[in-house]
């Protein structure tokens, strides 16, 4: 029954019934889009386990355009939006996608998405000077951005202009006027390097944006798909059946055919616009405005009472940082097996860390060294080595996903003389709050890993640990069960 509910899904819509039929989602009515539907989006996000929300009556929009944040915040959603089950917690969602980003990555090819006449996206069509933005509901999200943004949660879809590879990436989108936002690519990212070829030759750069549509297009959206493979068709092998998409009428360009909202026009050379600051996944604003590509739009499609997927970031654990560390737990988890690295337990890379800074594996030790090893493939492997800070890795008996055990492990088992290591010119970002404050011109940053297992030669004499034996524990769990309930 339920796996029947999670496969027959085939919008946001769809999503948005089960998830209110789970308790999943809660309505709210009348928020203003400066400051405050950001702000109870924030204070949502802090409390673990709570519902989405779903924002209609927003000031000074039509009663019935909505806004949804929290989508996939939760081992509920996420489990649900990746079609795996509703009833996994942290580390079974680890396990379950335990493999599935090589599976899915092999399997894409198999899944182009199929082109249709028509979808309920093209219920309504604005052209020309028809078009206008400011219809719907485009938030200021926290108190220091430096503007509104149309597109957190949004799909940017863009094409290699040699290859015709189709690329859908997260990038945040500022709203400019009636006809025009900007495009926020940081460099090296799939959209930006398609959009520099254009560009180079001096030829306008064709994009469509999907602003509300299945959570699932959008997490997939936001996570580093290799090069050359289409996230729609990585989308399709995850729900084992292609995408549907419509062809746009002045770029066509593939959109979504069961979206909200899709915006469609061109990025032209030599029109850039200031975009930002913005409250960034890190938890600190980005560095200061910067001129960004205006993507000017020349159709707008929607369908009728359009729902806008909304993910502002910001200190964590913010909207989306759920997502990102159990996903990104798993693929460090594969790395690692990959690298030939045995006895690894599991892998948690928690959200305090944007999911990058604060790696945590817990290994069953087998041979001296394989504790450093293990520590220093996971700060360089694919998954660690962009904007990461801190290894730790912990023996068995430790939770990597419990912060407070994972801390009692490095003040008790790790002595900063020998267990910390350090090493320097690493792969940063410009995103990292220190390089913005130190202005640094190239973004190098420094690495430690900290050695917090029990060390190899002495683990017998190791002191044993001040609890209860597991098999006293259950005893005494059983006699006095109602003091513990
Ligand atoms: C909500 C959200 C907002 C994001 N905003 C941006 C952004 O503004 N610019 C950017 O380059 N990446 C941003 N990212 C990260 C990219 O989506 C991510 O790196 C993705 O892999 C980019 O797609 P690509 O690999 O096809 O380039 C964001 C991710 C999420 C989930």
């Amino acid at each position: 029954m339920e796996q029947k509910a999670l496969s027959e899904m085939k919008d946001l819509r769809d999503w948005l019934e089960l998830m209110e039929g789970l308790g999943q989602l809660r309505r709210v009515e009348g928020a203003d889009w400066n400051l405050e539907l950001g702000a109870i989006t924030e204070l949502n996000s802090h409390i673990r386990g709570a519902p989405a929300l779903l924002f209609q009556s927003i000031k000074d929009y039509h009663s019935h355009y909505g806004i949804v944040t929290g989508t996939t915040s939760n081992a509920t959603r996420l489990g649900a939006t990746l079609r795996l089950s509703t009833s996994l917690d942290d580390m079974g969602l680890v396990k379950a996608l335990r493999g599935k980003s090589i599976q899915w990555e092999t399997e894409a090819e198999n899944y182009a998405p199929h082109l249709v006449e028509e979808g309920p996206v093209q219920e309504n069509v604005q052209r020309g000077s028809q078009v206008d933005l400011t219809q719907f509901p485009a938030p200021k999200w926290h108190e220091r951005d430096g503007g509104r943004y149309l597109g957190t949660g949004c799909v940017v879809v863009t094409k290699d202009r040699d290859t015709g590879w189709i690329n859908v990436g997260v990038y945040r989108m500022m709203l400019q006027d009636e006809r025009s936002l900007t495009l926020h690519m940081v460099a090296g990212k799939h959209g930006r390097q398609q959009i520099e070829r254009y560009f180079a030759l001096g030829e306008p750069f064709p994009v469509v944006v999907s602003l509300g549509h299945d959570p699932l297009l959008f997490l997939i959206a936001g996570l580093e798909v290799p090069y050359g493979i289409s996230e729609y068709n990585y989308v399709g092998a995850i729900l084992g059946q292609p995408l549907e998409v419509v062809r746009g009428e002045v770029t066509g360009l593939p959109m979504p055919a069961y979206s909200e909202v899709v915006l469609e026009g061109w990025c032209r050379p030599g029109n850039l616009k200031n975009e930002g600051p913005f409250g960034e996944f890190t938890g600190y604003y980005s560095y200061s405005e910067t001129p960004q590509p205006v993507m000017e739009v020349e159709r707008v499609y929607f369908r009728n009472d359009p729902i806008i997927l909304g993910a502002p970031p910001g200190r964590p654990p913010h909207d989306f940082s759920y997502y990102k560390a159990v996903m990104r737990s798993a693929m460090l988890h594969d790395a690692l097996e990959k690298a030939g690295v045995p006895g690894v337990q599991s892998c948690w890379a928690d959200e305090v860390g944007g999911s990058r800074q604060l790696l945590v594996v817990s290994i069953q030790q087998r041979y001296p060294g394989h504790s450093r090893q293990a520590a220093f493939v996971a700060s360089q492997c694919q998954v660690g080595a962009y904007l990461g800070r801190y290894v730790i890795v912990v023996d068995e008996d430790i939770d990597p996903a419990n912060l407070q055990d994972v801390i009692w492990a490095v003040v008790t088992r790790a002595d900063p003389e020998r267990d910390i290591e350090i090493f320097r010119k690493a792969w940063g970002s410009k995103a990292d709050p220190m390089n913005v404050t130190f202005n640094q011109k190239v973004a190098y940053n420094s690495r430690a890993i900290i050695d917090a297992c029990r060390p190899y030669e002495y683990r017998d004499v190791f002191p044993p640990v001040a609890e209860c034996s597991p098999e006293y524990r259950q005893q005494v769990l059983q006699k006095w069960a109602h003091l513990f309930e």
